[in-house]
């Protein structure tokens, strides 16, 4: 996917990490910490201790970041400044008991803790360790110093530990660690909107196991919310049926019909700025629901009426949020989304054409044209991320 690679490196362009590995099991999971940040357009450099190098070879970090590893503080005098000095964030995963306490205490004793006091920016740690050091006094006093003075804490979390035992300990997941990193290096644009985004399809039910439904995935809308809590909203996210995991630090409310989502909506819109309908309602439902499971006999015919438009119900309101919806056609009807953008009265409208290649439902990309009242905005394949992204910011645009 060169194309994601191209634009993500946009996104957090020019943007390097410096990323510390101490002593753990888990020393192993940088390798794939590293590619991941790599994925997004960042750079890697890894300081290591000499603990780690009992878990995990600096030749794996080297080949894994493309660049050379610093394990220790003499080979070369000047890393432990010029490596902080270079970087944008620092990052430790994993950081064990020992170096927490190190950073604590201001002992800079190996490169990893000297690099940690020479370095002026934002730093997080991302622990893992036995519960039993977790939950131990002293280590949750260092854990605590640390906190106060800024450094984010990412996990641990809960789970079967190296040891054999269960508990809290367990590193955070890299999917969870990158998402805070990319978060930590995103500009806050959206601190005062509190927005609410639907996304997924609805199921209209014709008896108590058969539904209509269509084939959104979720992942246009769940790529909205997470960009928009990344930028520093307050983001709800009220979902159809979908088996994306719940996008970080995002209020979520799970609905099944269009009246579900349309009473959800009715209940949230009143305190939001911003409000992005990417969710596939079902343009259809059943005009009565059997209470039981129809029996299989021969021909079924089904009368059905139209779901209550839930976008057109927002825009009628007299004090209403910003509005951004979605046209999904099947082929270049970027007239017909010009329409629904007025008839609707949205501020913004999300044209794509499902046929296109790479555009389809449930694809990791989309080719998009953001359409509003001032000029159309062609994008070219990329990525959901960077599509929620390139939305959020022609919204920003058009409100300043
Ligand atoms: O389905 P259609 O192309 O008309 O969708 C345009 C916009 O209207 C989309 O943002 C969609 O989520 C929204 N919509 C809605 N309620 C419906 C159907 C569509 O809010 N019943």
């Amino acid at each position: 996917m060169k194309n994601k690679r191209k634009v993500l490196k946009k996104v957090l362009k020019n943007k390097s990490v410096l990323l510390g590995v101490s002593g753990s099991v888990a020393s192993y999971k940088a390798v794939d910490l590293i590619r991941r940040l790599r994925e997004e357009g960042l750079s890697v450099t890894v300081v290591m201790t000499e603990a780690a190098g009992n878990f995990i070879t600096r030749l794996s970090l080297e080949v894994a970041s493309q660049n050379r590893v610093c394990t220790d503080l003499f080979s070369n005098p000047m890393a432990h400044i010029t490596l902080p000095a270079n970087a944008d964030i620092f990052i430790v995963a994993p950081a064990t008991a020992n170096i927490i306490g190190k950073f604590a205490n201001g002992i800079a004793d190996d490169i990893l803790s000297t690099c940690f006091l020479s370095f002026k920016g934002k730093v997080a740690i991302a622990p893992a360790m036995s519960w039993r050091i977790y939950e131990n006094p002293f280590f949750q006093d260092n854990l605590k110093a640390l906190l106060s003075r800024g450094v984010v804490q990412i996990g641990p979390d809960k789970g079967s530990l190296a040891c054999g035992e269960e508990g809290m300990g367990k590193m955070a997941d890299i999917a969870t660690i990158v998402e805070r990193i990319k978060s930590m290096l995103t500009k806050k644009d959206l601190q005062d909107e509190k927005v609410l985004v639907t996304a997924g399809p609805t199921r209209e039910f014709i008896d108590p196991v058969r539904f209509i439904s269509n084939r959104s995935s979720g992942k246009m809308g769940y790529s909205l919310a997470q960009a928009a809590f990344r930028r520093g909203a307050e983001v709800t996210l009220i979902s159809g049926h979908s088996t994306l995991d719940r996008p970080d630090g995002v209020k979520f409310i799970s609905v099944e019909t269009s009246n579900d989502m349309l009473d959800a909506v009715n209940k949230e819109i009143e305190s939001s700025t911003v409000f992005i309908m990417s969710a596939a309602v079902s343009d259809f439902m059943p005009l009565e629901m059997s209470e039981e499971k129809i029996e299989k006999s021969g021909e079924l015919f089904l009368r059905l009426k139209q779901t209550p438009d839930i976008v057109s119900e927002v825009s009628k309101k007299r004090k209403r949020p910003f509005i951004i919806g979605f046209a999904a056609e099947t082929g270049k009807h970027t007239e017909r989304a010009r329409r629904k953008l007025k008839e609707k009265n949205m501020d913004m409208i999300v044209f794509n054409d499902v046929t296109e290649p790479g555009s389809g439902f449930d694809a990791d990309t989309n080719k998009v044209i953001i359409i509003d009242e001032e000029k159309e905005t062609e994008l070219p394949l990329l990525p959901k991320d960077s599509v929620a992204d390139a939305i959020l910011a022609r919204m920003i645009e058009i409100r300043a």
